[in-house]
């Protein structure tokens, strides 16, 4: 479809929503009508009103946001959608319950696409169902531009990119460090969780895919050497400190895995990397460790239990559409910190690079790197020798991504490490 022909450069489908909203109101905040058409898109025409005139109301340059109305059980309508923008950034999750007609869609009509899913199971069907149709297309379908998995993976391409540039070889190693963040979580994303570990307790292949740590690579290419997500409480030589598994790891590592694997292994087949949270030195460090690795073997448990989940979504979950306070988007940070481990000509050598941003992981920062996302795309900004496919972030976009994100405050430095 001739690109003219589209109405919108972008649009938010799940604008009424924690997440998407979010995104619609950086979107405003950081460009003008006049830099980017911009619609908003929902299932209610009502609700879509009711942002409408709030973005509008705190705005001094938007004075309407149209809106789209698609709903995920109506494909017509998500292809009518589809159809008249250039870009869609969707939040309409859980991605494994809404998400698969969306994606049809833009295939369909061609149409450019990043998401926010961290949903391994439903990635895989993606991959497996769409990344040929995709490629043939010249369509790019990119999971996961948010807090799941920008800095991760992104960051790792920022390590590799200086490794090879400096050092004339890629790190054979890559850790992933969760060094500090604060934030809230919606019931979105509670409500995402549920479906994955319901994917996983009831269907083989999604149970495969969180077993395989190559589960996320191309079709006959889903072997390697790297074990795979740390589970228990480990100290770790890089740091000399200790550190527990990391929740966001199942996801981060297998979508980093991916983006090798895409680009055609760049970092090398015997590639390795984990994601952690560092927990510090000495008794208090290892205490802390166990704590959080209990915690997370616990929540995993319960969530693996149908009963027990069912009861957590009824009864302890917030429900989606209701999101973090005020207070914890005002007060949020996080950093990823990743040192790369490799061996040039001259010796072994360690690199460092930093990812982080003022504000809360999840949705202040998740938002910003979705808008972010959408506008390298809508905009061409991508320095990626793949022009289709179902990507990742540094597959389907790469640096670009940082450069724009740097330039809106977040940390994303990389260089030699004293480490
Ligand atoms: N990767 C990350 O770092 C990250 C961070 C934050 C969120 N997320 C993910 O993003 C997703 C959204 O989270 P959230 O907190 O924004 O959730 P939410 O507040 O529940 O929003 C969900 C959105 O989906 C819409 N929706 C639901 N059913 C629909 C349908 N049949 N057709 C069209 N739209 C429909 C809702 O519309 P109505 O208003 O009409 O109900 C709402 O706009 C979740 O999957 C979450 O896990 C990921």
């Amino acid at each position: 479809m001739n690109d003219t022909q589209r109405r919108y450069d972008i649009v938010v489908w799940g604008a009424t929503g924690v997440a998407g909203r979010l995104v619609a109101e950086y979107l405003t905040d950081r460009y003008s009508p006049a830099e980017l058409s911009l619609a908003l898109g929902g299932r209610s025409r009502e609700r879509l009103d009711t942002v409408e005139s709030e973005l509008v109301g705190q705005s001094d340059d938007w004075s309407e946001l149209p809106a789209v109305i698609a709903d995920a059980t109506e494909p017509e309508t998500l292809r009518a959608m589809t159809r008249q923008t250039r870009v869609i950034c969707t939040t309409v999750g859980p991605y494994t319950t809404y998400g698969t007609p969306l994606v049809e869609a833009c295939l369909d009509t061609e149409t450019d696409y990043c998401d926010l899913t961290g949903e391994v199971n439903w990635i895989r069907e993606s991959i497996d169902r769409f990344h040929e149709r995709a490629v043939e297309r010249d369509t790019r379908i990119v999971h996961s531009c948010g807090f799941d998995s920008v800095p991760a993976d992104i960051g790792t391409l920022l390590v590799q990119s200086f490794a090879t540039e400096e050092f004339d070889a890629p790190c054979e190693t890559v850790r992933i460090y969760l060094e500090s963040s604060s934030g809230g979580v919606s019931g979105g994303t509670l409500a995402s969780f549920g479906e994955l570990f319901a994917a996983v307790s009831n269907d083989p292949v999604a149970r495969r895919t969180l077993e395989n740590p190559y589960s996320l690579a191309p079709p006959g290419e889903r072997t390697g050497i790297d074990p795979g997500a740390q589970s228990r409480p480990r100290r770790d030589a890089l740091r000399s400190s200790w550190t527990s598994p990391s929740p966001m790891a199942p996801v981060n590592e297998r979508i980093v895995r991916r983006s090798n694997a895409l680009l055609e292994y760049p970092w090398g087949r015997e590639f390795r990397c984990t994601e952690r949270i560092p927990t510090g030195r000495g008794l208090g460090g290892g205490v802390r460790a166990t704590a959080i690795a209990g915690g997370l073997r616990l929540f995993t448990a319960a969530m693996s239990v149908d009963s027990i989940r069912d009861g957590l979504r009824r009864f302890a979950f917030p429900d989606p559409g209701s999101g973090p306070s005020d207070a914890q988007l005002a007060n949020g940070h996080f950093t990823v910190r990743l040192l790369g481990r490799g061996l040039s000509t001259d010796g072994p050598f360690t690199v460092e690079a930093e990812f982080g941003a003022d504000r809360d992981p999840g949705y202040g920062a998740t938002a910003r790197m979705l808008g972010e996302a959408g506008i390298c795309l809508l905009r061409g900004e991508i320095d990626s020798p793949l022009a289709g496919g179902v990507l990742t972030p540094a597959s389907g976009i790469g640096l670009p991504l940082a450069e724009r994100l740097r330039s809106i405050g977040f940390t994303a430095t990389v260089g030699r490490s004293t480490a």
